[in-house]
């Protein structure tokens, strides 16, 4: 192997073009493809930047052609050389460098590498285990380093913007006590305090307003926060936000800042800029139309309510859903009327797997409507619902009954279905959404309590707040969600600041006074102290940047992230600990009698 000696880099990969034609330059990289042409020997050599190719010729050099055999793929090399204009008509025009390449006169070979286990040079699946093991090889792809190329840009971007805003980053502790955000905690024993553990942040929401009590008055960071929750593809155990939270401040007033933070960073990233005000829609109405708190509004196939044209209806399903307290809607997929047996059969399957237990439906033909059901339904029955659901022939109606749960979940994730299906959104279209009056509370069956929308920092509507002792499932929150294509992009509210407030809501949630005490006194005592009206927002940076760079999962925008069963196939992590680790910390594994 040789040294880089004497030999420093002059250029990178990606710049050389016609202007640099004759100049006599430096290129360090990794062997990207090796091609043979008859004596001459053609390496694309490759960095961060780019690529260059460069020409190893035996009449230029044949010592230096000699050595460039026994080049291989991601060997590390410098070579040495001059820039020249590339034959006519062996120009690549999708490389910055297509029109030139460098003749070499001097190859150092700085390192070899044995075959990769991947081939980095094609567009081949490669299963992500593989990539996650060898992900500094996965890296040097081209399309994984762009996405961490635009996250770095997108974070400098919001940086600047915050800064700009008067702004300050201020760091919190990973080593800290639960925060409740729903998820479950990942816990650090202490070696110093026998059976004590710490906590990692769910999300740095209570140490956030505490710096607002602290007078900081505008303050953000860019942060990991932990979740041990069951993965998906936008979800990760560890994940970043950014963090914002703002003292006397209005959600009028957080709602603009943030649309101008958006803005500034599609600009930025060279996307096509989102046109602020974004549309609003509350809860409720997300809800009914849509069936989630977090729509797709890039597309129609909305959820039509039959609920009161069906109440009385001879279809039994639908009779004894509305009377168990469910409901009946539907959504007319327009112009579907001619799906086969089979496409109807893949949509009832698919509907299954979010808890339908059936699917009916009709497709509306000129005179009538074909379907098994159809002779359930009075004519007035059929009139009207093909009045409310404004059925055309050609269309396709297709139903859920059953709890209201059920039913938008079901229709939800159907509507998605049926528009990637009917291929209803247009790719690279951005669609920003804040849901407003969320509830304050829902209740739990599972817990047989309510428990926090948001979490329980959350200010509910001041007029409403009589309701928490009798009706507390129809008081709202002061909470606002930033839905982007479907996928909730941030989150905030309006804090509460008064302490009697803030132990109502607690106690709503069945946190008596002492546990109250036990495990938000810090903050309880802090509101007492003289705390500033505040409220803040968290976006997810790599839901954000899934979204931005159209990568299908948020994997594709970490550097190293973990396996949907929560390991890091890079480092093996997690492991198992030696005895005296566990003993120091005062934990004794049982875990062998559990499996
Ligand atoms: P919330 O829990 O809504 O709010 O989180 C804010 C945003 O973080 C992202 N996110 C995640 N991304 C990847 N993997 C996960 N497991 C994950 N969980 C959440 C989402 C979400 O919108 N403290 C409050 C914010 C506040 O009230 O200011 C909070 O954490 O994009
Ligand atoms: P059945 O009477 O069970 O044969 O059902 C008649 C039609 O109603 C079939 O197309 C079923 O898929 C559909 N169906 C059954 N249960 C439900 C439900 N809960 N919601 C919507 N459609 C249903």
């Amino acid at each position: 192997m040789d040294s880089m000696g004497a030999l420093r880099r002059t250029h990178t990969c990606n710049d050389l073009d016609i202007d640099s034609l004759d100049r006599e330059i430096t290129l360090m990289g990794w062997v990207l493809r090796r091609r043979d042409h008859g004596g001459v020997i053609f390496i694309d050599l490759r960095d961060r930047w780019g690529i260059t190719q460069v020409v190893f010729n035996p009449e230029i050099n044949p010592d230096v052609h000699a050595k460039a055999h026994q080049l291989r793929s991601e060997w590390v090399i410098a070579v040495r050389g001059t820039v020249s204009r590339r034959p006519e008509n062996m120009e690549n025009s999708k490389l910055k460098t297509g029109a030139i390449e460098v003749l070499v006169r001097e190859l150092r070979i700085l390192n070899t590498s044995q075959t990769p286990p991947f081939p980095l040079d094609e567009e081949v699946e490669v299963a992500d285990t593989l990539r996650l093991q060898y992900r500094y090889l996965d890296l040097r792809r081209p399309e994984i380093a762009r996405n961490l190329i635009l996250r770095h840009q997108a974070v400098q971007t919001i940086r600047a913007f915050l800064n700009s805003n008067d702004f300050l980053e201020i760091e919190t502790p990973v080593l800290t006590r639960s925060t409740p955000e729903g998820a479950r905690d990942y816990l650090v024993p202490s070696r110093v305090h026998a059976g004590k553990f710490f906590a990692l942040p769910q999300s740095p929401q209570l140490f956030k307003q505490i710096l607002m009590i602290a007078g900081m008055d505008r303050y953000y960071q860019i942060v990991k926060c932990f979740r041990d929750e069951d993965l998906r593809a936008d979800r990760q155990p560890e994940f970043t936000q950014i963090d914002m939270e703002l003292s006397f401040i209005s959600e009028e007033e957080i709602i603009t800042l943030v649309e101008g933070m958006i803005t500034t960073l599609f600009k930025a990233l060279g996307q096509v800029e989102p046109r602020p005000p974004f549309q609003r829609m509350t809860y409720d109405e997300a809800i009914r139309r849509y069936g989630t708190d977090r729509p797709d509004t890039r597309f129609g196939l909305e959820l039509v309510d039959l609920t009161d044209t069906l109440r009385d209806c001879g279809f039994k399903v639908f009779r004894t859903a509305i009377e168990n307290g469910g409901v009946v809607k539907a959504i007319n997929a327009k112009g579907c009327g001619g799906f086969s047996r089979k496409d109807l059969d893949d949509l009832t399957e698919y509907a299954g797997r979010f808890g339908a237990r059936g699917m009916a439906w009709v497709k509306v033909k000129d005179n009538e409507w074909q379907s098994p059901i159809t002779k359930f339904f009075s004519e007035d029955e059929l009139h009207a619902m093909g009045g409310v659901l404004d059925a055309q022939p050609g269309d396709l109606i297709l139903f859920g009954a059953d709890t209201t749960k059920t039913v938008h979940q079901v229709l939800s994730e159907l509507r998605l279905d049926l528009a990637r299906r009917l291929s209803l959104i247009r790719e690279g279209s951005f669609h920003f959404l804040w849901v407003t009056d969320f509830p304050l509370l829902e209740y739990d069956d599972e817990q047989k309590r309510y428990t926090a929308v948001h979490h329980p920092f959350t200010a509910p509507n001041e007029q409403q707040l009589h309701l928490l002792e009798t009706d507390p499932g129809a008081v709202t929150s002061r909470a606002y969600d930033l839905v982007l294509n479907g996928s909730e992009i941030g989150g905030g509210s309006i804090r509460i600041h008064n302490p009697a407030t803030q132990k109502t809501v607690l106690k709503a949630l069945g946190i008596g006074a002492e546990e109250a005490q036990e495990k938000f006194g810090f903050l309880l005592r802090a509101l007492e102290l003289g705390a500033p009206p505040h409220g803040g927002i968290a976006f997810g940076v790599d839901r954000l940047m899934m979204l931005l760079t159209g990568s299908s999962s948020i994997r594709d925008v970490i550097a190293f992230p973990k396996t949907q069963k929560a390991t890091c196939p890079l480092t093996d992590a997690p492991t198992a600990v030696a005895r005296k680790q566990l003993s120091e910390l005062f934990l004794r594994p049982d875990w062998k009698d559990k499996t």
